[in-house]
């Protein structure tokens, strides 16, 4: 059996990105309402597993000492910033659908806008996959890496 790792934490980056360019073809069949059922549900999903790491994770994190490249605030920062950023798309969504027209001209622009937001989540996979997770996996027992896993998983059973 392969050891049980931080890095299976990378499931829910792959299942926030797919539902993200759900969306984003949502958008692109100029359906509005079902490009905001699926960023919200991006959103609350986002949210769910930023809570996880700030409250579950980042403290034992702490154990592992200063990492180059890789300080909470980093961590902290960025999801803010994708916050700030999913925030801004849900009120140029909500105006798009109170003017049909020029929807398409305005779609563009979400979807260039969200290019930005792409490339700041592929960032920080890219950051937690190569410090926060094996980091994590250096500073913990097994059995506590089961228990905290056991806890961000909880409710997406
Ligand atoms: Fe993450
Ligand atoms: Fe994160």
């Amino acid at each position: 059996m392969r050891e049980l790792s931080f890095t299976s934490l990378l499931d829910v980056h792959k299942g926030l990105q797919e539902l993200f360019l759900q969306h984003q073809e949502a958008l692109l069949d100029c359906d509005l309402v079902c490009a905001t059922e699926r960023l919200e549900e991006f959103e609350r999903r986002l949210l769910r597993h930023i809570w996880e790491e700030e409250t579950l994770l980042l403290p034992v994190y702490e154990r592992a000492g200063a990492i180059p490249g890789g300080p909470p605030v980093l961590f902290t920062g960025e999801h803010k910033r994708m916050r700030e950023l999913l925030e801004g798309f849900e009120q140029a969504l909500a105006s798009l659908a109170k003017r049909p027209d020029n929807r398409k001209r305005g779609i563009l622009r979400l979807l260039d806008r969200q290019a930005t937001f792409k490339n700041l989540m592929e960032h920080h996979d890219q950051r937690e996959t190569n410090i926060l997770y094996p980091a994590l996996d250096r500073v913990t027992p097994e059995t506590e890496r089961r228990e905290i896993l056991s806890r961000c998983g909880a409710w997406r059973r």
